[in-house]
């Protein structure tokens, strides 16, 4: 039985200020679909599974916004976390509650800060993945790398499994989260390379018996919260093991270890897969408004632009008139306390500023 999980947490630094601790990325609509990247994940995901076969874990603080923008997500499962933890404690915990009642469960977990403009390439992907995944690996999608990126996972692809309803599924030799920019470059050379789409398909025991094996505490203590679920004494337990949870990344905690093992299997993924994660990729990927004809993207509503050679992304909801002149491939985000002017190149480095804000208290 399939059961999908979204980990949602995490502060979007490179997209501050419309990005915010208490306003995280996941929230916001930040391509002008009419949908915050957590609900176009739920619309990818929902035609494959059933809404009560779905979980969400989120912060404590961001749980009511949460529950406003999926209304069809069954109140038990919005998993509310007391601290951030990152996405193994995330992802895992929703695993644990998953196998209680469903021993066979298969679950695959998927970011909830990706576009992707072919949903119907995502789901027969996901198909292949669970395919492969009957045996007990660790499914992941590989996207075609087309930079030396250090802002994602790199999975080393290796032999042809020849597993039945999944034919384009390899084993991983290796799973580098985040690399540095000298063997991203390297990876990139070889071809044998791809991305990780943050997208995990496993048994679930599987799952878990490779946390048990790599982080045995972060196991220990999930086991402990899982095991109160849907009972009264879930807050007490939650607010009092939580706190103390190994805070690590899914990609360091599982992906790997597991692909050193030989545990890691990847499908090949080409569905228009982007991260959002920079406001240089939210005006590349911003849906062209038809009859638009300014080179400026206005993101958001409220905000009138007017501009005469300029280039570039106005992010706003303020009330306000934006006025540009010549200025080229500009990045200005306006909100009510805090206002942004970079440019396109520069918008990776937006998160050095929150650093050091963070710094300065
Ligand atoms: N609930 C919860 N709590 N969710 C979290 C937390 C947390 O403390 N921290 C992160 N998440 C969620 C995010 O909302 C996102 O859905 C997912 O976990 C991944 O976290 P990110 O912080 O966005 O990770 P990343 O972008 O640096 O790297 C991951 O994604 C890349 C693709 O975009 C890795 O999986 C990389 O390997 C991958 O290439
Ligand atoms: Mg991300």
């Amino acid at each position: 039985h399939f059961h999908a999980i979204i980990p949602a947490g995490g502060s979007g630094t490179r997209l501050w200020p419309r990005s915010r601790a208490g306003s995280p990325k996941f929230l916001h609509d930040l391509l002008g679909t009419g949908r915050s990247l957590l609900q176009a994940t739920w619309d990818r995901v929902e035609p494959l599974v059933d809404a009560d076969r779905i979980i969400v874990v989120t912060g404590h603080a961001h749980a009511d916004a949460v529950r406003r923008q999926l209304p069809d997500l069954p109140a038990r499962h919005l998993l509310a976390e007391p601290e951030p933890k990152e996405s193994a404690a995330a992802i895992c915990l929703a695993a644990f509650v998953i196998v209680q009642s469903d021993p066979d469960a298969i679950v695959g977990s998927f970011h909830a800060d990706h576009s992707i403009t072919n949903p119907y390439g995502f789901r027969d992907v996901v198909q292949q993945a669970l395919d492969a995944a009957v045996d007990g690996d660790i499914v992941t999608v590989g996207i075609t790398p087309t930079q030396p990126a250090t802002g994602y996972g790199y999975i080393e692809v290796g032999d042809l499994l020849g597993r039945p309803g999944a034919p384009f599924a390899r084993r991983a030799r290796a799973f580098v989260e985040k690399p540095d920019a000298d063997t991203a470059r390297q990876y990139m050379t070889t071809g044998r390379y791809r991305w990780n789409a943050g997208m995990f398909v496993a048994r679930a025991d599987a799952l878990l018996g490779q946390l048990e094996v790599s982080q045995p505490d972060l196991y220990a203590g999930l086991e402990e919260i899982a095991g109160a679920w849907g009972t009264e004494a879930w807050d007490d337990v939650l607010a009092r093991v939580w706190p103390g949870l190994p805070k690590i990344a899914i990609d360091y905690a599982v992906a790997e270890p597991a692909a050193a093992a030989g545990a890691v299997a990847v499908v090949p993924g080409d569905f228009g897969w982007d991260d959002v994660g920079d406001f240089a990729s939210v005006s590349r990927l911003r849906q062209p408004v038809p009859g638009e004809a300014s080179a400026v993207t206005v993101v958001g509503e409220g905000a009138e632009v007017v501009s005469t050679d300029a280039s570039g992304v106005v992010v706003s909801d303020q009330k306000r008139l934006v006025a540009l002149v010549g200025v080229e491939d500009v990045v200005v985000v306006d909100t009510p306390d805090a206002l942004l002017v970079t440019t396109r190149a520069r918008a990776q480095s937006v998160k050095d500023i929150v650093e050091e804000l963070k710094a300065q208290g």
